[in-house]
């Protein structure tokens, strides 16, 4: 199976934004974990003054995430698809947060500039071509020891924990999926993930862009060691 990349992508994510709110939903702990991934970003406060940008912003579960633990942060929420990031820009939000239609790849193409404070990416990075170019990309929006936080299905490398998301996958998502006539992205979430980095490999692929204190911290319940928080700062520049 070929995983679904660029506009392929983008045309599967707005076929399926009609009904992602009601599935991530079912997902118990999905917007709770978005949550405390958002504060492992270790931001003072409410976030006043702070810029954060949520990269892959879907139809704003993350966005919110970030609303609710920086409310006072302003955030720019970019995504590739259409249909995705106008569910989210339905939704009620208070002042001081935007949504732009680009990839993570053309930032700047579209007017998105940094430096932001933090970059958060949940459930993005497996999805692009080149995850070395859009960690590079993130790093010249952040300021210098702005912080990374991802959000992300990576294994642990353990076979338990495959096993676990091929249950999951094969099981519940995928059959819901189907009937909704979304079944070429959920498969495609199964391949991408069983395809991505492992969570050590990923922390190691974050470091190696110019990246330090990484961290890769596991999230609880069924999603531990399937979902991991990725903690990071904008190293300094080399003199
Ligand atoms: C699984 S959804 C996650 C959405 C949201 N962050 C959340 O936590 O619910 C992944 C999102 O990433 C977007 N995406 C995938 N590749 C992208 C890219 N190269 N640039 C920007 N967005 C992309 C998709 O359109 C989709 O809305």
């Amino acid at each position: 199976m070929t995983l679904l990349r660029d506009e392929d992508l983008a045309a599967a994510f707005d076929h399926a934004s009609r009904s992602y709110d009601a599935l991530v939903a079912a997902n118990p702990g999905y917007h709770a974990h978005l949550r405390r991934s958002v504060r492992r970003l270790g931001l003072p406060g409410r976030g006043d003054g702070l810029r954060v940008l949520d990269l892959g912003c879907g139809t704003g579960a993350s966005t919110a995430a970030i609303r609710t633990v920086l409310p006072a942060a302003g955030i720019t929420a970019v995504d590739a698809s259409a249909g995705m990031l106008a569910r989210a820009a339905d939704k009620p939000w208070a002042d001081g947060v935007r949504f732009v239609h680009t990839p993570a790849e053309q930032l700047a193409d579209a007017g998105v500039d940094g430096p932001f404070d933090a970059v958060f990416a949940a459930y993005l990075f497996r999805n692009v071509s080149d995850p070395d170019a859009v960690l590079r990309t993130v790093r010249t929006v952040l300021r210098p020891r702005g912080r990374l936080g991802v959000h992300e299905y990576s294994l642990s490398g353990r076979r338990a924990d495959r096993a676990v998301w091929t249950l999951v996958c094969r099981g519940i998502v995928q059959p819901a999926a189907t009937l909704l006539g979304d079944g070429p992205l959920y498969r495609h979430l199964w391949h991408s993930v069983v395809h991505f980095d492992r969570a050590d490999r990923f922390a190691d692929r974050i470091g190696r862009a110019g990246f330090d204190r990484v961290r890769a911290l596991p999230l609880p319940g069924w999603q531990t060691g399937i979902t991991h928080t990725f903690v990071a700062s904008r190293a300094q520049d080399p003199r």
